[in-house]
């Protein structure tokens, strides 16, 4: 099956990353179209190679991927620090910021990177920004507090949205909500990121800071990589 030059970008930035890996090594596997890439190669590296690794997924369905691509997983529970983690973003910026969150993994994905002893993000070319701020920002909300967190979003200068399925407001696999929150370029992402996360009611913010040390961003020929 040929692939659009998007996917081939995503491919060639999940496919470095996935190089890095060696045996013994327990990755977390992120969420999304880019993540998806990485799973597979790490699949045929596995059944070609023989190489001995367990991964932790971030979502469900990255977790019936890895099954199909016979990747041995391990609990989440069982594994309270990882050596890698390989994920997508929404956006970048050239600091390492990033947005995540639209495929909705947001909270384990940054459960998984806080673990993980190195955190190597992969986009394609068109997600590395000067700024954040044309992928609204996923916020992932317990429901009883979504009108409460609303009010603050917008005192914080954001338009949210709850994010829907259908009639009936987007779940996550932890059973909650997201509000898909627009903002103005951000300037200092640390700092909003600190301000989110005070208030009640955010389970967790797809503000990314601090978390990545590499950023490979797929072109069509290969590959940039960025280094914290
Ligand atoms: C999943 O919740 C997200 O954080 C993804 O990592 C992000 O949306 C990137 O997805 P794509 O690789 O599909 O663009």
């Amino acid at each position: 099956m040929s692939l659009s030059v998007v996917e081939q970008k995503k491919k060639n930035a999940a496919e470095h990353a996935v190089a890095q890996i060696t045996s013994g090594m327990r990755v977390g596997l992120g969420t999304g179209s880019t993540a998806k890439f990485a799973v597979m190669a790490l699949g045929r590296r596995i059944k070609e190679e023989g190489l001995k690794v367990k991964g932790v997924p971030t979502s469900e369905a990255t977790r019936a991927l890895a099954v199909l691509h016979g990747v041995p997983l391990l609990s989440f529970a069982d594994a309270d620090r990882l050596d890698l983690c390989i994920d997508g973003a929404d956006e970048a910026d050239p600091g390492l910021n990033l947005t995540k969150g639209g495929g909705g993994a947001l909270l384990r994905e940054k459960v998984v990177a806080f673990v993980s002893e190195r955190f190597t993000c992969v986009v394609d070319d068109a997600k590395l920004v000067d700024k954040l701020h044309a992928f609204p920002l996923p916020i992932e909300v317990v429901p009883f507090a979504e009108k409460v967190v609303e009010r603050e979003l917008v005192r914080l200068g954001g338009e949210p949205v709850l994010r829907r399925n259908g009639d009936a407001p987007y779940l996550t696999d932890n059973g909650l909500w997201i509000l898909d929150c627009r903002f103005p370029p951000i300037d200092d992402p640390p700092m909003l990121a600190r301000a989110l996360s005070s208030i009640p009611g955010i389970a967790e913010h797809g503000l990314f800071c601090g978390l990545a040390h590499a950023l490979v961003v797929g072109t069509e020929s290969g590959v940039r990589v960025i280094e914290r």
